[in-house]
């Protein structure tokens, strides 16, 4: 009986892997696909939005990377969110944020907001948990207006980033959104692609 237990197990634990490797093949292919449409050489940047912030929650620092990024191209100020207390990330913390997710509970966050009455442009960003946007990020928005000022949201996730966009823009206190962009995580091999990205995205929204 314990073998034939042991057996299924296995087999369960097979399955899983075999699926797990499947994913990561599909989105590799993805990813490989929409990269092409951004290969080098380096494109340049025409665009002004005028005076620009880039606010951004990020936690291994993927995000913080695609927002030094905008930050360079504008020559942008900077806010970063910052939880009041430092995420703990032991090996069940994945479970944490999910669970917190689904019941509404958002960390505090630090309020040191800058005022955003000076900017023209607002860049927001945030990873996505859960097809979602982190919760520091529902922490964000929950406490600021935009006071009409052009906002615009990006994404960091490893492939799906779900509802983020939509929750995004039913959180951000009267904002008026402008064309977001995902980026997903990507090998660095990728680095000049995922620059020609940002610049494109930039480019358009300046032209609108
Ligand atoms: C709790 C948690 C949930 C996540 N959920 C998703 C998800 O739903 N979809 C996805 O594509 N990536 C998901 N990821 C991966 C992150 O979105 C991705 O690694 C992101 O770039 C991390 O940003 P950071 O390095 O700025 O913290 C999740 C990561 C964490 C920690």
């Amino acid at each position: 009986m314990l073998k034939y237990t042991l057996y299924i197990i296995l087999l369960i634990a097979v399955i899983a892997g075999l699926t797990g490797l499947w994913h990561l093949y599909r989105v590799s292919v993805r990813n490989e696909k929409e990269m092409a449409e951004f290969a080098g050489p380096a494109e340049k940047l025409n665009v002004n939005l005028g005076k620009t912030l880039v606010v951004y929650y990020s936690l291994f620092g993927h995000t913080k990377d695609i927002a030094e990024s905008i930050k360079t191209k504008l020559k942008a100020d900077v806010y970063v969110i910052q939880t009041k207390e430092k995420l703990n990330t032991t090996p069940w913390f994945y479970m944490t944020l999910r669970s917190q997710l689904k019941k509404g509970i958002y960390p505090e966050i630090n309020t040191d907001f800058p005022d955003f009455s000076k900017y023209d442009t607002i860049f927001v960003g945030a990873p996505v948990w859960w097809y979602t946007m982190a919760t520091p990020m529902y922490s964000f928005l929950k406490q600021v207006d935009f006071g009409g000022k052009t906002v615009v949201p990006f994404s960091t996730q490893g492939s799906n980033f779900g509802t983020f966009y939509d929750d995004f823009a039913q959180n951000a206190q009267n904002a008026q959104i402008a064309e977001g962009q995902a980026f997903n995580n990507l090998p660095a091999k990728y680095n000049l692609n995922v620059e020609n990205k940002i610049v494109r995205w930039l480019n358009r929204l300046g032209q609108k």
